[in-house]
């Protein structure tokens, strides 16, 4: 503390601040602050005392009153602080605990809305016997490529603007074939490779792109791939399990159809559309599946004999059918988001309204 003080008023302050400073409680700090600044306190009594001194000594001695009545009161402040500050401290470290003192505010967070729809399609697969997969996003050219009958002078690869990854001594990065995984259908080499038929599972996962990012295209996004392998199995079970999946998202039935769509890894493939779930309630003008009364769901097919023999399955006993979700269309569809760079933009702002 500043010593402007007049000679005089400084030994009424070391008073007080010896006081404050041995005090541990706001309540003794009350006490400081009755017996100096109240009525009939030490600064009301020089106050009072003003009248009786000599004309040119009022002004000054009504100054020191005031300095004193103002370094009195910071002094207490500052010790207020310290004893608020050492309660929180002790409350935090669990000692000496306060009941009575206000809680540490906690900012609760959310889950991502792709973790959420994730965990719900997961969950429906897995009520239908569906097991959960997960594969490296770093993933070689043979399970991206080469055992989904793409090899690599396949014209199909154009459609992935793979990201290759730099390896030391490769002149190309391709040469290496390590690469970002451009859809989750990798892992279906790695499924077949581990289980023996029958099986049935879903890959939820982020895949890597080279896209040129606008509001529909980002360069990483999220699929969910789902395989099937068995006897006798036919596209009247790909058709069967799509609108059981349907059934469960949407609790109503809904219709499917199959468009003609090619990917090597499956024979025959298709487009699968889905009849609007939201046109009943939103009528015409329906924005989501633009008044065609249809969306398009996923691509999908039965599984390529070639697939199936490449990863050492007879494709004479089994046969599979295969889907690729693409989950980010799906999170945007459910939430209403017109912009896909939103999904992995970070932002907080954005993120905390789910
Ligand atoms: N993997 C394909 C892509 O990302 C999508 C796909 C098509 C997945 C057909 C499938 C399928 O499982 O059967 O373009």
């Amino acid at each position: 503390m500043e010593t402007t003080l007049q000679p005089e008023l400084q030994g009424h302050f070391e008073t007080a601040q010896a006081r404050i400073a041995a005090a541990t409680s706001a309540e003794e700090l009350r006490a400081v602050d009755r017996d100096y600044l109240d009525k009939g306190g030490v600064v009301a009594g020089l106050l009072a005392a003003i009248p009786t001194l000599p004309p040119e000594q009022r002004r000054g001695a009504g100054q020191g009153a005031n300095q004193l009545k103002t370094a009195v009161l910071g002094a207490i402040d500052v010790r207020k602080a310290e004893l608020e500050a050492d309660a929180i401290q002790a409350a935090r470290s669990g000692k000496g605990f306060d009941p009575t003192l206000p809680g540490t505010p906690m900012r609760r967070g959310s889950l991502h809305p792709v973790t959420r729809v994730t965990r719900e399609l997961e969950d429906i697969f897995s009520s239908m016997g569906y097991g959960i997969l997960d594969g490296p996003e770093v993933e070689i050219d043979a399970f991206n490529f080469e055992r989904l009958n793409i090899p690599s002078d396949h014209p199909a690869r154009d459609m992935h603007d793979t990201f290759w990854c730099k390896v030391d001594g490769a002149e190309r990065d391709s040469d290496m074939g390590l690469l970002l995984r451009t859809h989750t259908s990798c892992v279906q080499v790695r499924a077949m490779e581990k289980l023996k038929p029958p099986f049935r599972v879903v890959v939820p996962g982020r895949v890597f792109r080279q896209e040129s990012v606008d509001a529909s295209h980002e360069h990483t996004f999220h699929q969910m791939e789902g395989l099937v392998v068995g006897e006798g199995l036919t596209v009247g079970h790909l058709i069967g399990t799509m609108k059981t999946f349907l059934r469960e998202v949407f609790q109503k039935e809904i219709e499917v159809r199959l468009r003609p769509g090619y990917f090597p890894f499956v024979e025959p493939g298709f487009e699968l559309d889905a009849r609007c779930p939201f046109c009943e309630t939103v009528g015409a003008g329906c924005k989501v599946c633009k008044q065609t009364s249809w969306v398009e769901l996923c691509p999908c097919g039965m599984v390529h004999p070639s697939v199936l023999k490449l990863s050492g399955i007879d494709p004479e006993k089994y046969t599979g059918f295969a889907f690729g979700l693409g989950l980010s269309r799906l999170v945007m569809l459910r939430y209403e988001i017109d912009d896909i760079r939103h999904l992995m933009g970070g932002d907080t702002r954005f993120l905390s309204q789910f």
